[in-house]
């Protein structure tokens, strides 16, 4: 037998599968193209994640729009951070040109020029579905972290969203959360100090300039209603998955709000889905383009709630895929969850990148066709490294892979064809609307006045006695004024008490 057939076979023994999988490409030894000799990937395990790695250049984002446009065409829907902005073509039919048609044929697929279901997403001013979330909602324990506070102001955190609870005074966005803060070594001192014990004026001062830095970073657009509700990522249309891209491009230096952003997501998706066992395909895959920008600037302890979340995600059947440039941008303890590998060709220019590379090589499974490290430089764009696992969670064969072309359009949508996807989007109509409810900062001015004219008119005659009997009576104002804005947020509070358990006794554990 030849080599060529040897490993065409070695191919077809390792990348055959029961269950619906998609064709990444075909096999290449020698750097020759073998015909026909597909690698594909099972639907069936990609809830166990997976990195698509390489240098500038060589494909990554085409491998990520290949993936989730094939995940589409089989009815799975996806969810694409694009930090560049290069990923809107997914919505238009590629055009057929020669290079296509050389692959094509290779391969041995059928190519229809096809567009997919798009829904454009963003978290700040670019056009699409506005993606929101209530400071409620984010709790105290993710609250915190995005602040980096330590214990004595996340004692406070705490004590303030326990107070807001309680009180029923929602907590939607910064400037309540503001309000409250000032409310409690201000107005508020006497109350909260008997329900609580003291609040060192310091301590708060210092959660505020968080805050104004967290602002500065953007972030009140993001906190507010009404919220996302993450189910609205998993639709069908015409039986395709849809594409939901949630537009980044004007977030690359704001890195604490993309990762808060990142957690906020994938914890809300955790508590959200029921438990899927296991299944034949992923109820949800999601992308994140440029993830070293998740993991350089976040803190130790927001990478280990980012590394259990991934962990636990997966038994919901939610796969999450890194884009980045190497392998080293993603922690270990994340690296080491990740199933599919694509790694796409690494560049050699200095002694840290030969050492990344060897590193990287170390990472793939032993092969008798290829010297992994020297693949891993060699490697022409559009082709790449490939491991999957199969449906039996056993690494597959790695490959060298001449990676198919997207159906869809690899340039980006004009401004003009974004405008017009955005018109017809059922979700802009949803979330793109401006909501002023009663919150906690209203309810609190409305108390404060109320306890200021209360106090003046009661100033002369026996002033003690009064005033607590007037406290009472307020905080049933409070009740009745809240009672409207509270019915949806009682439900998700409810269920945000749980990860807020959850998530802080993963840290509770750790340590
Ligand atoms: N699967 C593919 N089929 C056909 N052409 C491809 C494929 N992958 C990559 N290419 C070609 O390579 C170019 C670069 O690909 P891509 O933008 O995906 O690189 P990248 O690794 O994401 O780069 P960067 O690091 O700059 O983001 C594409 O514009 C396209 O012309
Ligand atoms: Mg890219």
């Amino acid at each position: 037998m030849s080599k060529s057939d040897e490993f065409k076979q070695h191919l077809e023994q390792g990348y055959t599968f029961k269950g619906p999988s998609i064709i990444l490409g075909t096999g290449i030894l020698n750097n020759e193209p073998i015909s026909h000799a597909q690698v594909k990937i099972p639907l069936k395990t990609l809830n166990r994640h997976g990195l698509i790695a390489g240098a500038t250049g060589t494909g990554k984002t085409k491998t990520l729009q290949v993936i989730a446009e094939q995940l589409s065409l089989n009815g799975v829907p996806s969810v694409l951070m694009d930090l560049k902005g290069d990923l809107s073509g997914i919505a238009m039919p590629g055009s057929v040109n020669p290079h296509v048609e050389k692959r094509r044929d290779l391969i041995g697929i059928d190519y229809d020029p096809t567009g997919l279901p798009v829904e454009l997403m963003t978290i700040s001013h670019e056009n699409g579905v506005k993606l929101r979330a209530t400071v409620s909602e984010f709790g105290p324990v993710l609250m915190s972290q995005i602040m980096e506070l330590n214990d004595t102001q996340r004692g406070v955190m705490a004590l303030v969203f326990r107070y807001c609870d309680t009180h029923h005074l929602p907590l939607l966005d910064l400037k309540d959360l503001k309000k409250v803060l000032q409310y409690v070594t201000n107005e508020g001192k006497e109350e909260i100090t008997k329900e609580f014990g003291a609040v060192s004026p310091a301590t708060v001062n210092t959660i505020m300039r968080k805050i104004i830095e967290l602002e500065q970073q953007g972030a009140e657009d993001f906190f507010g209603e009404p919220s996302f509700e993450v189910e609205d990522f998993v639709r069908t249309v015409d039986g395709k998955g849809v594409v939901s891209i949630i537009r980044l491009t004007d977030i690359q230096n704001r890195p604490k709000l993309f990762s808060t952003f990142m957690l906020s997501l994938l914890s809300e998706i955790y508590e959200t889905f029921p438990e899927q066992g296991d299944a034949e395909k992923p109820k949800l895959c999601l992308f994140i383009d440029e993830a070293h920008l998740v993991f350089s600037n976040a803190s130790k302890d927001l990478l280990e709630k980012i590394e259990a979340i991934v962990k636990l995600i997966r038994s919901k059947g939610v796969g999450v895929f890194f884009c980045t440039q190497t392998p080293t941008d993603v922690p270990d303890s994340v690296l080491g969850q990740l199933g599919l590998k694509v790694q796409h060709a690494l560049r050699a220019f200095t002694a840290k990148d030969r050492k990344d590379i060897s590193k990287t090589a170390e990472n793939y499974p032993i092969s008798a066709f290829y010297k992994t490290d020297e693949t891993l430089t060699s490697m022409g764009i559009g082709e790449a490294l490939v491991t999957a696992l199969n449906e039996k969670g056993i690494p597959t064969p790695l490959a060298h892979v001449l990676l198919r072309p997207p159906v869809s359009r690899m340039d980006i949508l004009s401004d003009q064809e974004i405008q017009t996807l955005v018109s017809k989007s059922p979700l802009v109509r949803k979330y793109n609307v401006e909501l002023d409810r009663d919150s906690a900062f209203e309810l609190l001015e409305k108390k404060i006045s109320r306890a200021e004219a209360a106090a003046e008119q009661a100033s002369a005659p026996v002033p003690k006695k009064t005033t607590s009997a007037k406290t009472a009576k307020e905080t049933s104002l409070i009740d009745e004024l809240s009672k409207n804005t509270m019915v949806r947020q009682i439900g998700r509070t409810i269920f945000r008490e749980l990860t807020r358990g959850i998530l802080g006794s993963f840290s509770g554990k750790k340590r």
